[in-house]
């Protein structure tokens, strides 16, 4: 069994997808973290994210136990996978490792953009999370002060903006709600308020 959960940044994506695995015993996926470690490699060998070629060769060559997850946590590595994500021959790279990940059995939960989209369109279940955006750039503001990284609640904001805006206009795999998607709007919701909606859905799909 395959879920795929999609939607724009700090939303609540994540924490509901890392939740959803937890709970029904399922492989879990963040595919966001494979951009982000590809953007990564582009800072730490000094290339201008304007290069596609070594961007592609990042993501074939990816190697994620050489990366630990703190580093990949931090805005600039956020707006490097952002920029990176945009090439096609890096999605599709990336491709082959994802779709094997969401075979395993006996289920997976993968959390991005174009899962369920472009990454897994047979998915058994599909949700697209989404969130109004001040109370999107306020969780993630909260965050990075709780992780003690300096910053202002305006400047997160212009970030969450400009990295939606540039996932949500780019030509390949943009984030888009899949037609048969269902939409949770986590604005006015704790985080188990929503594990729970979700799960009552798949208890509704499991035999
Ligand atoms: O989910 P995240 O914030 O960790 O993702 C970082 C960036 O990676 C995001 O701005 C766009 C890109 N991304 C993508 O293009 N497709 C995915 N399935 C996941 C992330």
């Amino acid at each position: 069994m395959i879920i795929a959960v999609d939607g724009p940044s700090a939303a609540g994506k994540g924490t509901l997808a890392r939740g959803l695995a937890k709970a029904l015993g399922f492989h879990f996926l963040d595919t966001g973290s494979l951009y982000r470690a590809v953007g990564l490699m582009m800072l730490r060998h000094g290339k201008s994210l304007d290069d596609a070629d070594s961007a592609a060769h990042f993501a074939a060559a990816l190697d994620l136990s050489a990366i630990a997850d703190h580093e990949l946590r931090n805005e600039q590595v956020a707006q490097a996978a952002s920029r990176i994500s945009a090439y096609p021959r890096v999605r599709g790279n990336l491709l082959a490792f994802q779709r094997d990940f969401a075979r395993k059995p006996p289920g997976a939960v993968l959390d991005g953009r174009d899962i369920g989209t472009v990454v897994c369109p047979d998915a058994n279940l599909k949700f697209f999370v989404t969130a109004a955006t001040d109370v999107r750039a306020r969780r993630r503001f909260e965050e990075l002060r709780r992780q003690g990284i300096a910053t202002t609640y305006d400047e997160v904001l212009a970030d969450v903006l400009a990295r939606d805006e540039r996932d949500a206009t780019r030509a390949t795999a943009p984030t888009v709600m899949a037609d048969d998607a269902i939409m949770i709007d986590t604005s006015e919701l704790t985080a188990d308020e929503v594990l729970k909606a979700v799960l009552d859905v798949v208890k509704d799909l499991k035999p």
